[in-house]
């Protein structure tokens, strides 16, 4: 027997009509290319009988890796992009980048984008939506200081096209050039953006942000300017849970005076407040709820490195707290070296004497809760009965709509765990928890349903 330490435990689910369930029980000792293999056997399996439908199956074997072909470029979008060991992009990713489901009118993510800009009056802030998502690694991280050695950066947890090209993992990834070509003070970037993950009902490696920011000159006005806008903000009536807004361990910036941070930190709060209200009274309409209690949110202190101070809001929806976005004000490094990567032209570097603060939310778990969808891979259905149900401005609750019961088939792995690491690092070379996730969807694509680490004491 081989040295087993952990368990891979996947759920797939199809819809049959005929209730099979397979226990699989593979011991694998080798090296990670041959797990790989029998992964790939196993999960196309499942797939085959899934749509043979047959009722008892048993399966077990350790057949060679197929050979895979070399590819030293890649195409995303129409446009060909050089591959090298750092290249980590899946088909099903490449399958997403043209959906754009922010985009559509009468899809949960697209109504819920709406819903949000509608509060951001449009001669303030200039939306853009349609920026591509293949990113070089300074914008997506260097232009924001993001570390070196930051975890986000490593190859298991964001999707490289080669070295020094990514998909976006955040909308962040475009502040820098938004900061130095928006003809407003304020903008808005709705985006899908990619980060490998597990896989479960809340996880999907594509997903969608709105960035949000704002700009005021810097002069000695700057906190008066602030102070007078945040008079000109709606009026929201929420209970709010504060923090201050800065501290030792959530700094103020130097060179901002005391009045200047606060002032930019009321007005990002009273402004997301705003967003908050608008967003949960509607699903409160939806769900039929006439309660006149107040809806809670509560700030919490954060860390970004591209803002400072910088925080977190949360909301109390149906018994729990549920966390929302995160944002701050703006690092001035990160103004002072917006264009500095278009600096071989040498016209214009950084966005000199502005202050401001920008946030960032996520959509599609939003979206679940507002629209009651229990599962996020449910977004990327094309089946009309999915996206019939849905239309454009208002938030209604989702019906389930197949006519067979869910059928479920567990499958599980022995894995070595000298061969796995649940850790990030940027190592060309381990094999980490994500590369298998990422071997999963690519074979069993939206069928498999949870993919979980259990140790040899849970047993299956
Ligand atoms: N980009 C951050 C994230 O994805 C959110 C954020 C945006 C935080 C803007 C601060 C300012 O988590």
């Amino acid at each position: 027997m081989c040295n087993q330490t952990n368990c891979l435990w996947i759920r797939s689910r199809a819809w049959l009509t005929i209730i099979t369930k397979i226990l699989l029980l593979l011991a694998v000792g080798q090296t990670s290319p041959t797990m790989a293999a029998v992964v790939r056997r196993q999960l196309a399996f499942i797939s085959r009988i899934s749509s043979r439908q047959c009722s008892r199956c048993f399966y077990s074997s350790l057949a060679a890796p197929q050979s895979q072909k070399q590819q030293d470029e890649i195409t995303l979008l129409d446009q060909s992009y050089r591959t090298d060991e750092w290249t980590n992009i899946s088909n099903p990713i490449i399958d997403t980048l043209s959906r754009k489901l922010h985009l559509q009118p009468s899809h949960p993510v697209g109504i819920l984008r709406k819903i949000i800009e509608a509060r951001f009056p449009e001669n303030q802030y200039t939306r853009y939506s349609e920026l591509p998502p293949v990113v070089t690694t300074q914008q997506n991280f260097d232009s924001l200081g993001i570390p070196a050695d930051h975890p986000g950066r490593s190859r298991t947890d964001t999707y490289y096209v080669n070295a020094n090209t990514v998909l976006r993992t955040h909308t962040s990834a475009h502040q820098a050039e938004t900061f130095r070509s928006c003809p407003t003070p304020g903008f808005l970037i709705s985006a899908d953006v990619y980060r490998r993950d597990s896989i479960d009902k809340s996880h999907y490696p594509s997903f969608h942000q709105m960035e949000g920011a704002m700009l005021w000159n810097w002069d000695k006005d700057t906190a008066q300017t602030v102070e007078n806008d945040i008079a000109k903000l709606p009026k929201v009536d929420l209970v709010v849970e504060d923090v201050p807004a800065f501290h030792d361990q959530n700094p103020k910036q130097q060179g901002h005076t005391d009045e200047e941070s606060i002032a930019m930190s009321n007005h990002l709060k009273r402004t997301l407040e705003g967003v908050v209200e608008e967003i949960f009274g509607r699903a409160r309409l939806a769900a039929g709820n006439i309660s006149d209690e107040k809806l809670r949110v509560r700030w919490i202190d954060a860390y970004f490195p591209f803002t400072s101070p910088s925080y977190e809001l949360e909301v109390f929806w149906e018994g729990q707290w549920l966390e929302l976005l995160g944002c701050g004000v703006v690092a001035q490094s990160v103004l002072e070296n917006a264009g500095s990567s278009f600096a071989s032209s040498m016209l214009t570097i950084g966005v000199r004497n502005k202050v401001g603060w920008a946030f960032g939310i996520g959509l599609d778990r939003l979206a679940m809760v507002l629209f009651g969808v229990p599962d996020i891979r449910l977004f990327w259905s094309r089946d009309e009965r999915f996206l019939k149900q849905f239309s454009p401005g208002k938030v209604s609750q989702f019906k389930p709509f197949s006519k067979y019961p869910d059928c479920y088939k567990d499958v599980a792995f022995w894995v070595n765990d000298s061969k796995i690491s649940a850790a990030g690092g940027g190592q060309v070379s381990t094999f980490h928890e994500n590369d298998i996730m990422e071997l999963f969807r690519e074979e069993g694509g939206d069928l498999i349903e949870d993919v979980r680490l259990v140790s040899p004491s849970d047993h299956i």
